[in-house]
């Protein structure tokens, strides 16, 4: 059977009920992998992801990636509010339905953040839970290296998480 196209492009307001949807599946999957409880992700409702595509800062920015009309995975950039960190763009809630896994589908969304975040800051940074091989792998094979380890930063069912610290460093100085 022949597939729909796949788009990557930045989500606009009226995307947030599916964008709320993803990220509701992601945390259920995998609350140990996200920065955010489910309950406290589904009390805020649609406002709240509204205001995640507006963003704060310019660069600031949700990405979705669609199978044809149908929104698959999202990834999102923000940037520090503060003068000496405004240089550093943060990866974050990334997640593809399992169905489009192992695929092409999660490289052409964050190769797409990536461009963006090259654009816009000096460096990019992702937080990785250490329980989650799989997208380390993915984010090594995109050009992410090991900056280092947060202990003990997330806290899931009364178990503690480390998780590691990715960078992608744009500005081509030595580390
Ligand atoms: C992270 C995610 C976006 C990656 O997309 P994907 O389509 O699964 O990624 P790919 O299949 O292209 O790449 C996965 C890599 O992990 C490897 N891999 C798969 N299972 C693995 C495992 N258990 N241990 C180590 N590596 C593993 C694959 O071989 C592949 O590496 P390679 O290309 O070097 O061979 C997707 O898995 C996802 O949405 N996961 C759930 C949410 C999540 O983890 N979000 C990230 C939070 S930081």
């Amino acid at each position: 059977m022949t597939q729909s196209p796949l788009l990557v492009r930045v989500l606009a307001e009226a995307d947030a009920p599916a964008f709320r949807d993803l990220r509701l599946a992601g945390i259920a999957e995998h609350p140990e992998y996200f920065g955010a409880p489910y309950a406290e992700e589904e009390a805020a409702g649609l406002p709240l992801f509204e205001k995640r595509i507006r963003g704060g800062l310019p660069g600031d920015a949700m990405f979705g990636v669609f199978r044809g009309a149908r929104m698959v995975g999202i990834a999102g950039m923000f940037r520090a509010a503060s003068g000496t960190m405004r240089h550093r763009g943060t990866l974050w809630g990334v997640y593809v339905d399992p169905a489009e896994r192992g695929e092409e589908t999660a490289e052409r969304l964050i190769r797409a953040v990536i461009a963006h975040a090259r654009r816009h800051v000096d460096v990019l940074t992702g937080l990785v839970t250490v329980t989650n091989p799989r997208a380390r792998a993915f984010y090594v094979r995109l050009g992410f290296g090991f900056s280092g380890i947060e202990r003990k930063i997330l806290k899931v069912g009364g178990r503690h998480f480390d998780q590691e610290i990715l960078v992608m460093d744009f500005t081509g100085e030595a580390p």
